[in-house]
């Protein structure tokens, strides 16, 4: 979700005087003091990594001219001639390149379902079909059909609605327009896919025939609580007295694909949905503020008591947690996984450690929120996939403490600890809450950290830290007041060992735009005008070991110029902390999903909310940013996903 509506800080250690020592960090991180010292020669000479950013940078004028080869861009780990920064109401990739528009929101996925109509549609409808603003994309891969140069299922989530966008003539009270039958579509909307797709004659299909195919919503999907926190007290409702099934998974952002090929999908901004009124003797009081719960932007609570924190004071106990789904069986009951705690998961990208254990990292996207991991108890079976059924359902969750040194201590949330003893009577209520068990070990309060992606080839870890701007006590590992445009802090595990407790840190750029000094951004002095980015949101490692960032800026766009995208990153060698720009979304949207195929050949993007303002429900299709992808009279801009191959074949980047 793009810089959200959600403001309000929940962590009370937010103005706690953190690193004071800015000055160190800054001393620390900068390159430019190095290089006026002479110390430095090349990125790759500073010992331990340390950032190679900032510098003297050409003084050119940014340009809008979309879509144009740069002439001299630096030579690069990434074979492609990079895009321009712009805005307009078209997508735009680098040369050499084909985009094909695969999926829209409200494409029939059955054979039986009915062809997209905005101004007929139902929840019945809806649940046929391609599902909203998509963000995570997960590949697996499939062996070939006959004919078929290559077979796959992609997972991918529905992150939120956004009613001003998906019915026409919604009124400006968005409280006051949703109807009972909106809301049910609303519901029906969100959640996930699962979609057998395949490559024929170098173009991409969805086979709606497929057995796979499935949608997971909000609305009717049961889903069964796993781990620590199944069948407990606080879980229970009117409609589910023991605790054991949820109905539905919302605010799905990113997520992960496990080595045994299951979708882990994780449900982010779980308090937009709830209503009512948080008084202190509510029986989740404390919890529910930790939460910023309830927050009510789309008013579900009106029409479904379910989703009113008086009506039902237990339900929100069972969301902000990381759902399991098997793709390859579409008749399993997903699975919420509580032993990897609640909170507002950006994704689950994740890692087999050297011992063989699995670790998940997982970032808490609200301002002055912790970054996590979890370590399994037991080592994943590739030899047997059926053994890993359980896996997730036991092991440890870290939470990350940054230190000014550039040491990490990654501090286990569990019950033996004498400090959280005298706050949690059990491990289930520390999993409930780790916000708050997160508070009493002093883990480090970041910059909303979003996606968190392992390099298995490297042992480092980066960490997406989309913006702060009302960060006034900074820290070192977030060194920037009112952070606007975010950073990428790099974590090496110690010996690599993604298991360990321990590691050391760096940051691999500031972004921001280098030429604007009240930015203070940090990049190689070899990024070009369109390398520079602002507000990492989604990363991905391609087949090839390299990192690619995509984007979301909300409301900064009119502050960098340019449209959220996908743009290469260098973490090794002289070009360490140079970005390159590969493709550009249209005006109002933001890019997610970022996925490459497993050969290199295809790169999945998911273009969510094109067309839109920064604060979801504000707009209206009337005075949407674009019409894309469609451009048609009376038709809505999609959310989609779109496949991007080399014209000529052959692996991206
Ligand atoms: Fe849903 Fe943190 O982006
Ligand atoms: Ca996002
Ligand atoms: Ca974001
Ligand atoms: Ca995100």
């Amino acid at each position: 979700m793009s810089t959200s509506p959600d403001d309000q800080v929940t962590n009370p250690r937010a103005l706690e005087p953190g690193c004071s020592l800015s000055d160190i960090c800054e001393r620390r991180f900068s390159r430019r003091d190095l290089i006026k010292s002479g110390l430095v020669i090349g990125a790759a000479t500073i010992a331990g990594g340390i950032s190679a950013c900032t510098g003297e940078v050409p003084d050119k004028p940014i340009s809008t001219v979309p879509g144009e080869a740069l002439a001299g861009a630096p030579q690069s780990n990434f074979d492609f001639v990079e895009i321009r920064h712009g805005i307009d109401q078209h997508h735009h990739v680098a040369p050499d390149h084909e985009v094909q528009i695969l999926l829209r929101w409200g494409d029939p996925i059955f054979d039986h379902a009915e062809e997209f109509d905005p101004h007929n549609q139902t929840a019945e409808k809806q649940l046929q079909q391609f599902g909203y603003n998509n963000d995570y994309i997960g590949y697996v891969d499939l062996p070939p059909q006959q004919g078929q140069q290559a077979r796959a299922l992609l997972c991918v989530n529905h992150e939120y609605p956004q009613h001003g966008l998906m019915f026409a003539d919604f009124g400006a009270d968005a409280k006051a327009s949703l109807s009972a039958a909106q809301v049910a579509i609303s519901q029906a909307a969100v959640g996930a896919s699962v979609l057998e797709i395949g490559l024929q004659d170098g173009q991409w299909q969805l086979n709606r025939s497929s057995k796979y195919n499935r949608r997971i919503s909000a609305l009717d999907t049961p889903i069964e609580i796993s781990g620590p926190l199944a069948e407990h007290a606080r879980l229970r409702t009117s409609s589910d007295p023991q605790a054991k099934t949820v109905i539905g998974t919302f605010n799905n952002c990113a997520g992960g694909i496990t080595p045994w090929g299951t979708y882990l999908s994780c449900e982010e901004n779980f308090n937009f949905h709830f209503s009512g009124i948080l008084s202190d003797d509510h029986p989740e009081a404390e919890n529910y503020q930790r939460y910023n719960l309830p927050f009510d932007l789309f008013h579900w609570g009106k029409h479904d008591k379910r989703f009113d924190i008086n009506a039902e004071p237990n339900e929100a106990n069972r969301f902000g947690w990381v759902v399991e789904i098997d793709p390859m069986n579409p008749a399993s009951t997903p699975k919420k996984r509580t032993a990897l705690g609640r909170f507002k998961h950006e994704g689950g990208e994740n890692v087999i450690a050297a011992d063989g254990r699995l670790v998940i990292y997982m970032g808490d996207d609200q301002r002055f929120e912790y970054l996590y991991k979890f370590v399994s108890r037991d080592q994943v079976d590739l030899l047997d996939r059926q053994a890993n059924r359980d896996l997730l359902d036991h092991g440890i969750l870290y939470v990350a403490r940054f230190l000014e040194d550039g040491r990490l201590e990654w501090l286990p949330l569990v019950h033996d600890n004498q400090k959280l003893q005298t706050q949690f009577a059990s491990l289930a209520e520390i999993l409930l809450e780790p916000r708050r068990a997160a508070d009493l070990l002093g883990a480090t309060p970041m910059d909303r950290p979003e996606d968190v992606v392992p390099n298995a080839a490297t042992g480092k870890v980066y960490v997406m830290l989309t913006n702060n701007t009302i960060r006034n006590q900074v820290n070192a590992a977030n060194p920037r007041p009112k952070n606007q445009f975010g950073h990428i802090v790099e974590i090496s595990e110690t010996d690599g060992d993604f298991a360990g407790t321990g590691g050391s840190w760096d940051i691999l750029c500031r972004c921001g735009d280098p030429e604007i000094p009240d930015h203070k951004a940090d990049w190689n002095p070899q990024t070009s005008e369109n390398g520079w980015f602002a507000s990492p949101d989604n990363g991905v490692i391609d087949p090839a070991g390299r990192l690619w960032v995509a984007t979301d800026q909300g409301p900064a766009t009119v502050l960098s110029g340019t449209a959220d995208g996908l743009w290469a990153m260098e973490t090794a060698g002289p070009l360490r902390g140079t970005g390159k720009m590969f493709f550009r979304v249209p005006a109002g949207a933001e890019l997610c999903g970022p996925v490459f195929s497993d050969d290199g050949e295809n790169l999945f993007l998911a273009v969510q909310h094109p067309g839109a303002a920064a604060q979801p429900g504000g707009v209206r299709i009337k005075t949407a940013s674009t019409l894309w992808p469609d451009f048609e009279a009376g038709m809505p801009p999609r959310p989609s996903i779109l496949v991007v191959r080399k014209k000529a074949g052959g692996r991206i980047g």
